[in-house]
């Protein structure tokens, strides 16, 4: 491999050290020469895999390629850079992974500036890398999941030295504040509160990948999340492997509580969190769920199995019974709270009696949603080295039974949504039809409804009509461009003359002294209609007087004064508004 530079490779000893302390960084983005010069009026394109962690990982690489001049490619082929953003979960993923570097082979001869990237957790592997630049020489760029931020400079030393490059380092991992981003959706966005993982379950290989659990500064998490509110969005949702433990490195009391929380006095219309280990959920976790309505009632809480020898072999720090009394604490905190899962069926040596726990489990839960799994071995992970006596067509048998009771405990759900309505969130035109809108309602079910597109991005209410399990078909409530006309109030209450007028008003409201003023008035008022009634000249003249000099009294009043001319301020505005629409 003598066109290849390897700058760092994996080892997994390393990954599993978590004796450094995490350095906390802002970023300046610098782009190198001959990056910024290859990157003018060029595009990139980015093929992610695996989870949201990944989904966020892609923003932050579109950002650096942003940053250096290129634009987002129409599609794979035309794109002059093109990185692919692996998982390493389960090896089902990985293959995929390699059929798509595959694709790029053609590409990669025609045209001799084009640079293949491969980058994210299966990159991460011991061997990976290597295996990967041998198999694939078309390759240029292989960078592991802590090399990310460096990505330009990556660019730069390739095309600075004409070599491929090998940059995989091992290390417990940094937190790195100030990196670019684009955004891949307008309405709803990703929030990484926590990095890494430090559980170690035995059969998963993200704490290897990831690093060590790491908390962002909560005033950083608050700074974006408040920019996002500001840019209109209307759903953040706050990620981490474990968004239970944030905070428990910061040793002041911080909890995933307090930055619940904080994140939803912020006032984004939705607000959601995974994932949420069901070891370490705390009850305060739980009243701020329940106190907050922009707070999603919809919790993920893999259960992973339903045996507690199963769990203690998993390495899940919880048994049956008390993921259970979590499920029932949930329920009677939150009423109506949806909860999802993760299984894993076939993990090694799992019994049969083993798995009918995990199937009494999903009976009695009844889960909402269940992503379900057939284990598979991680390289380096603890399970990997025990000898499995499940065959292959058990552990697939097996599958097949969870999937009807996790589909039975999902139905008996959604078929009590049908004839209820819910507030839907447009993603926008289903993939299927362009006439019919999809969204998901707050319990974080698919809803199809037909409805105009420029509905995407508004929560709107609909109708359930039709159940289909996994989704369902609904009614749009309501005229379509009420819609929008709610919208133009919400931007109007966003104005600095609304804004004004409404503090005069309520200051105007409030005072005590005005209040006074105005009931003496009335008063006034009602003796002089009684004196000219009884054609009592005198009386009639007092009172006159009273209110005369009351009325110069109040007009001349600072509060008065000052609610008059916020109104003056606003009246233009709406006059023109008006003028608009007429
Ligand atoms: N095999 C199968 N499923 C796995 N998961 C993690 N590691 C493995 C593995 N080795 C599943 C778990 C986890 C989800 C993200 O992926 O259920 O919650
Ligand atoms: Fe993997 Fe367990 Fe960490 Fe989840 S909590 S990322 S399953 S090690």
């Amino acid at each position: 491999m003598g066109r290849v530079v390897i700058k760092s490779l994996p080892d997994m000893s390393q990954a599993r050290n978590r004796v450094r302390r995490p350095d906390f960084r802002r970023e300046d983005i610098v782009v190198p020469p001959l990056t910024k010069k290859f990157g003018e009026g060029r595009t990139y394109w980015i093929k992610t895999f695996g989870c949201q962690a990944n989904v966020r990982d892609e923003e932050i690489l579109s950002g650096f390629f942003e940053a250096a001049g290129m634009k987002k490619a129409k599609n794979d082929e035309v794109a002059d850079i093109v990185i692919i953003n692996t998982c390493a979960v389960r090896e089902n993923a990985e293959e995929k992974v390699y059929g798509e570097i595959g694709k790029h082979k053609a590409h990669s001869h025609r045209d001799p500036n084009f640079i293949l990237g491969v980058c994210g957790c299966m990159m991460q592997e011991e061997g990976m890398a290597k295996k990967v630049m041998a198999s694939y020489p078309f390759v240029n760029i292989v960078f592991g999941t802590h090399n990310l931020p460096n990505i330009l400079n990556l660019v730069e030393e390739h095309l600075a030295r004409k070599k491929d490059l090998i940059d995989v380092i091992s290390y417990p991992g940094d937190i790195i504040e100030n990196l670019p981003s684009v955004r891949l959706d307008k309405y709803k966005a990703f929030v990484n509160i926590t990095y890494g993982c430090d559980k170690f379950c035995t059969y998963c290989i993200v704490p290897y990948t990831r690093g060590r659990e790491r908390s962002r500064d909560m005033e950083d998490i608050l700074k974006e999340c408040r920019e996002l509110v500001e840019q209109g969005f209307q759903e953040i949702t706050l990620l981490g492997q474990n968004v239970n433990s944030y905070g428990k490195d910061f040793n002041n009391g911080t909890s995933f509580a307090t930055i619940l929380e904080a994140v939803a006095k912020l006032g984004i219309p939705r607000l959601r969190f995974m994932t949420s280990h069901p070891w370490d959920f705390s009850d305060e976790m739980l009243e701020v769920i329940a106190k907050y309505p922009n707070i999603m009632k919809c919790i993920h809480l893999p259960a992973q199995s339903g045996n507690t020898e199963m769990l203690r072999l998993m390495g899940r720090r919880y048994t049956r019974e008390a993921y259970l009394d979590l499920v029932r604490r949930i329920r009677e905190k939150i009423p109506g709270c949806a909860i999802t899962t993760d299984i894993i069926v076939g993990f090694p040596n799992e019994t049969d009696e083993q798995f009918e726990d995990t199937l009494t489990l999903c009976e009695q839960v009844k889960y909402d949603a269940a992503f379900t799994f057939i284990y598979s071995p991680r390289k380096g992970t603890p399970a990997a080295a025990i000898k499995d006596n499940v065959p292959d067509s058990v552990k697939h048998e097996r599958f097949d039974r969870l999937l009807k009771v996790v589909e039975a405990g999902v139905i008996s759900h959604s078929s009590e949504m049908v004839g209820k309505t819910y507030a839907v969130l447009v993603d926008g035109p289903s993939k299927k039809d362009p006439n019919v809108l999809s969204g998901y309602t707050e319990n974080n079910k698919l809803v199809h409804f037909v409805a105009p597109a420029y509905l995407k991005g508004h929560i709107v209410s609909v109708l359930i009509k039709e159940d289909h399990a996994f989704s369902m078909f609904g009614e749009l409530v309501g005229d379509p461009i009420l819609y929008l006309a709610d919208d133009l109030v919400k931007a109007l209450s966003k104005e600095e003359s609304v804004l004004a007028y409404n503090e005069a008003k309520r200051a105007y409201e409030e005072d005590e002294e005005i209040a006074s003023i105005r009931n003496r008035i009335e008063d006034a008022q009602k003796a002089m209609v009684q004196c000219a009634a009884h054609s009592d000249d005198v009386g009639y003249q007092k009172a006159k007087n009273e209110y005369t000099s009351l009325m110069d009294l109040y007009k001349n009043h600072p509060v008065v004064l000052n609610l008059e001319t916020a109104e003056s301020q606003l009246r233009p505005l709406l006059e023109e508004i008006a003028r608009g629409l007429a």
